[in-house]
This record gives C-alpha cells, sequence and structure tokens, in this order.
C-alpha cells in the first residue's frame, strides 16, 4: 500500500478551516468538496487513458481519452457522500456505486449496510472516497469487497489518516494482490481511546449531516 500525503499550501489552509470547530455544516460540505477537488488532482495521476486521434481547428493531432471501462468512484455512506461531488467536478464521466458501512462506536468494528455497486469489476479503476482513515477497519472492508469483486487498482481519498489506521490497513490487506493507494491532506498524531483521530475534526459525518 502506498500512502501520499498531499503536500500543498491551499490544501493545508483548507483542512485547517475544516478542523476548526467553530466551522458549521454549510461551509464544511463547500471546503469538503473543494478540497475532495484538490485530492482528486493527485489521486488520479495515474487514471488510465488510451490515444485519441482529434481534428482541432488548425489540423489533426494526438491526445488521449479515459480508458473503457470508465473509472468508478465508491463513496462511503454517509461521511463519503460528502465527498461525491468534489470528485465528479473532476471526472464528471466515471460510473458511481456505492457502499454504506458503519463502525460500531464499542467495537470498532466496521459492518456493511447497503451496497449498490456492479457484480463484475473486472479490470476496474476505483476510486473510494471516505473521509477519515481512524482504525482503518471500515476501508479494509471495503476494499476487500471490491477486491472480491475483481477491481485491479484501488486508490482512496480520505481527508484524514491515523498512523494506527494506516498501519492496521496495511496488516488488512495481506493476501490481496492489488494497489491500493491513499492519498489524503494530512497524517495526525494519534487516535484517542474512543477512536477518534487527534488532532482530527471530530465526526465527519455529524458535522457534514449531523
Ligand atoms: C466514520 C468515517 C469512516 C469510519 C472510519 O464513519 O466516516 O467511514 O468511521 O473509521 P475506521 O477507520 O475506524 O473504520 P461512521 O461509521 O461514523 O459512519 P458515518 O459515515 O455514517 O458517520
Amino acid at each position: 500500500m502506498r500512502l501520499h500525503v498531499v503536500d500543498h499550501p491551499l490544501v493545508s489552509h483548507k483542512l485547517t478551516t475544516l478542523r476548526d470547530e467553530d466551522t458549521a455544516s454549510p461551509e464544511f460540505r463547500r471546503l469538503t468538496e473543494e478540497l475532495v477537488t484538490l485530492l482528486a488532482y493527485e489521486a488520479t495521476r495515474d487514471v488510465r487513458v488510451e490515444p485519441s486521434h482529434i481534428t482541432t481547428p488548425v489540423g489533426p493531432t494526438e491526445g488521449v481519452v479515459l480508458s473503457r471501462p470508465r473509472p468508478l468512484v465508491v463513496p462511503i455512506l454517509r461521511a463519503g457522500l460528502g465527498m461525491l461531488e468534489g470528485m465528479m467536478r473532476l471526472v464528471p464521466t466515471a460510473e458511481v456505486g456505492f457502499l454504506g458501512m458503519v463502525r460500531n462506536e464499542e467495537t470498532l468494528e466496521a459492518s456493511t449496510y447497503a451496497e449498490r455497486l456492479p457484480v463484475d469489476l473486472s479490470g476496474r479503476q476505483c476510486y473510494v472516497l471516505d473521509p477519515m482513515l481512524a482504525t482503518g477497519g471500515t476501508l479494509a472492508a471495503a476494499i476487500r469487497f471490491l477486491t472480491d469483486r475483481g477491481a485491479d487498482h484501488i486508490t482512496c481519498i480520505c481527508l484524514l489518516v491515523a498512523p494506527e489506521g494506516v498501519a492496521n490497513l496495511e496488516r488488512g490487506l495481506e493476501g490481496i494482490d492489488v494497489p491500493v493507494t491513499v492519498v489524503t491532506a494530512a497524517q495526525d498524531e494519534k487516535l484517542d481511546e474512543r477512536g477518534y483521530i487527534v488532532p482530527g475534526l471530530g465526526d465527519a459525518g455529524d458535522r457534514l449531516y449531523g
């Protein structure tokens, strides 16, 4: 697994406002979208393209278009939904599938409560959207779900990650022979005893939709 922390002053600026407890839901949602668009620019660096022959008003030239099958974007409900628009702004022709997962706040175990994804993901590049990689349980389960259906390239976009979660995710991916990259705005200090990222930004789902 590869971890890519995007080092850019605009990303840091928007993340700082997002973290601030005084930032209310409407601004939190807008900033999340903007931040995801910036992260998506980095996350799609290896999106597959194929050659395309076109003619400009001046003459013929060679370019590229996104390859088929189209990339699949998978927001993890609920909080990942707040990241979807920011991603689709950059890749408007992507297909979207949904995974509903929730973490039990006592045991910190993730479980799936909804799924609307293509049955066959053979040869698909998948972009998973989940704001927080805390213990890593949710993302590990989501990635396994996608690779079980044949996805062969997975990139996760997270606003924040915790070092413990990154380590757990690495362990959770053992035996999965598919390249996985996590793109994030920051790797924070640690998890607290409730499984919250510190300093983090609180509960992303609640701040978006609570
Ligand atoms: C939060 C968050 C991630 C998950 C991360 O979702 O949005 O999906 O927890 O935790 P983990 O890395 O420890 O598994 P939550 O379960 O609170 O659901 P929500 O999106 O509906 O708020």
